[in-house]
């Protein structure tokens, strides 16, 4: 990955940790099998995370406006218990809903280095702009790569740090996966160290079916998307008019599935694999999982993971947790 500057705000690269397959790898065990598959980092090229940050605006989807309320009012709490040296944001994307946590440190005259981290360079390099521009003291220092591939070499130093997982991206990941992660992070914490995750509720099956069918087609436009990715990446010929995005919520793994099935039967080439797939109508490739927990789900997981929780900030109209979790 090469290191990339603009306007000050400059991505540095980690370097992986552990082993992760690489998207040709991921096409080959998740596409190329009967029960098709891909993970969900393939979403986020510059388009994708574009994408992303219009379904935070839909009206039907509500995780984003309510974890920012949620924000809003418990960012004087949470920067007065931590004092921040440091705030390690994992799959920030835009880096939204962080100005309330920067309005709070500004009041409390606390003034910690930004590291958002994240998979796309772009979102955070335009944010990053955003957010100097607007906070004159933030010194934001982004971190480009993947976090599902270890987090061993990442520079946290010593001094206070707050680690952040939000947007109920932790439910992107199987349960295993997320209690993988959540020691992971852990490993990297000093014991005065905290991290604030906000993770989606269980609430009302409809809700959730429209907030992931939004009236406007934009999160079928995302899912569709990653077609692009793979023509693009692996130079395949799908023709994005023969899939129908489809997402409902399975009750008895609590999670949303969104899958892109095939409509027509169709020889996918994929030319830089030297390989080519037949798909037949009714296919279908899971794409994502969302993950939908209770609170004692949520707290279970973390507790899984060696961690005690100290705050638990949660809304009720559109059930979302907050939680500030220390190492236990
Ligand atoms: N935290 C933001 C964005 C959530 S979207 C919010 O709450 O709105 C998920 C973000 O995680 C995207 O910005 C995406 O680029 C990033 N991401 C997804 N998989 C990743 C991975 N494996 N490594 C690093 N970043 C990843
Ligand atoms: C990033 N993540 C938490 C989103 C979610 O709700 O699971 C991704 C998304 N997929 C469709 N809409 C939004």
């Amino acid at each position: 990955m090469d290191t990339h500057v603009a306007n000050e705000i400059i991505c540095r690269p980690v370097h992986p940790t552990k082993l992760v397959p690489s998207l040709t790898e991921d096409v080959t065990a998740g596409l190329f099998a009967s029960s098709k598959q891909l993970p969900p980092k393939y979403f986020y090229d510059d388009h994708g995370s574009a994408l992303f940050d219009r379904i935070c605006d839909e009206p039907e989807y509500y995780p984003t406006r309510t974890e920012d309320a949620l924000l809003e009012s418990s960012a004087r709490d949470i920067i007065a218990s931590v004092e921040p040296a440091r705030i390690i944001e994992f799959g920030s994307g835009m880096s939204r809903k962080i100005r309330h946590l920067f309005r709070a440190c500004s009041e409390l005259e606390c003034y910690p280095t930004y590291v958002p981290f994240d998979v796309c360079d772009d979102v955070m390099i335009k944010s990053g702009e955003e957010l100097t521009e607007r906070f004159e003291w933030l010194d934001v220092a982004p971190l480009s790569g993947d976090y599902t591939a270890g987090l061993g070499n990442l520079p946290v130093e010593g001094g206070q740090n707050l680690l952040m997982f939000l947007g109920g991206t932790i439910g992107n990941f199987t349960e295993e996966q997320g209690i993988t992660f959540l020691s992971e992070m852990l490993d990297l914490m000093g014991p005065t160290d905290q991290l604030l995750l906000g993770a989606d509720r269980m609430k009302d099956p409809d809700i959730l079916h429209a907030a992931y069918n939004d009236g406007a087609g934009i999160t079928a436009a995302f899912n569709l998307n990653l077609l692009e990715v793979l023509n693009r990446e692996l130079d395949a010929n799908f023709n994005r008019e023969n899939f129908e995005h489809y997402a409902f919520y399975n009750p008895a793994e609590n999670q949303i599935e969104m899958h892109l099935v095939c409509m027509s039967d169709q020889d996918i080439r994929f030319d830089a694999l030297g390989r080519s797939l037949s798909f037949k109508e009714g296919d279908a490739i899971r794409t994502e999982i969302s993950r939908k927990f209770t609170r004692e789900t949520l707290e279970g997981m973390l507790h899984q993971a060696g961690f005690e929780v100290r705050s638990h900030y949660e809304s009720y109209a559109y059930p979302f947790s907050l939680v500030l979790a220390a190492p236990r």
